[in-house]
């Protein structure tokens, strides 16, 4: 292990239902920054806005306590996805983000991030990073997903030890998060290599579905988009879904 803080505290649970629940425990015995909780396949993982995120063995399933500055909290996803997209480019693979923080392959779902932060009296007390990436998966064999996932072994032809995809992770993820004091450059490294940008959109604004353009990210991380009216409209939180999708990466 080559990280100072990430993953050097480490928890691996052969079988759980969620590493995050898991990770939340342990932040709220106060363990220490960077304390890692991986799984080797999870039970009932979540996914974003109360989806589920299918997790078995061979992919990887881990959850790290951070206790960042709370204005500094709003980047996470930006700093998470972008050390998926640099640990992927390390073992070889070409991905590209999806705003606001999945990583894809060829128009397919390799990484899934879901972000929680344990809070008391609106003081920022930890953070929960959770990552989910299929390593070793044939997606066909699970027809659920089979036409929006891919996998590492499936893009390389090979399998890939899940620790290895572990270790450059937190490496990447100790390096960007160390950066408080870049948030303009880490924002421009996400939106560089995000495939969102410049596609045809549909989102969730405040209820409404729009339609649109996605034309870059600001600096608060929110996704600008150009109606056809001509008018901006910024989404600030949610999914969106890239339309006319011919597959880029
Ligand atoms: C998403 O794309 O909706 C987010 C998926 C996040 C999955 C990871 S796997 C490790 C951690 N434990 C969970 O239960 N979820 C996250």
């Amino acid at each position: 292990m080559k990280t100072r803080y990430i993953g050097r505290e480490l928890k691996y649970l052969e079988t759980t239902t969620s590493t995050q629940d898991i990770a939340r425990e342990l932040a709220e015995k106060d363990a220490r920054e960077g304390t890692a909780v991986i799984a080797g396949e999870q039970q009932s993982g979540r996914g974003r806005m109360g989806r589920s995120w299918l997790s078995p063995a061979g992919g990887l399933a881990t959850s790290i306590i951070l206790r960042p500055p709370i204005d500094f909290a709003y980047l996470l996803p930006a700093i998470t996805s972008v050390a998926v997209f640099q640990t992927l480019k390390n073992l070889g693979v070409r991905a590209g983000i999806k705003w606001p923080n999945d990583v894809l392959i060829e128009g397919k779902k390799v990484c899934g991030i879901l972000i929680e932060h344990g809070l008391t009296d609106g003081e920022l007390r930890y953070s929960i990073v959770g990552i989910g990436i299929n390593v070793n998966f044939d997606t066909d064999r699970y027809p659920e997903i089979a036409d929006i996932a891919t996998s590492l072994s499936v893009q390389l032809g090979h399998e890939v030890p899940v620790a290895e995809v572990a270790l450059h992770l937190y490496t990447e993820l100790e390096n960007i998060y160390s950066r408080t004091g870049e948030p303009a450059r880490i924002i421009d490294e996400w939106s560089r290599n995000m495939v969102t940008i410049g596609r045809r959109v549909s989102a969730d604004f405040y209820g409404n579905r729009i339609d649109g353009t996605a034309e870059g990210v600001n600096q608060k991380g929110n996704l600008v988009v150009r109606l056809a009216d001509g008018s901006i409209k910024e989404i600030v939180a949610g999914d969106v879904t890239i339309k006319n999708s011919n597959g880029g990466a």
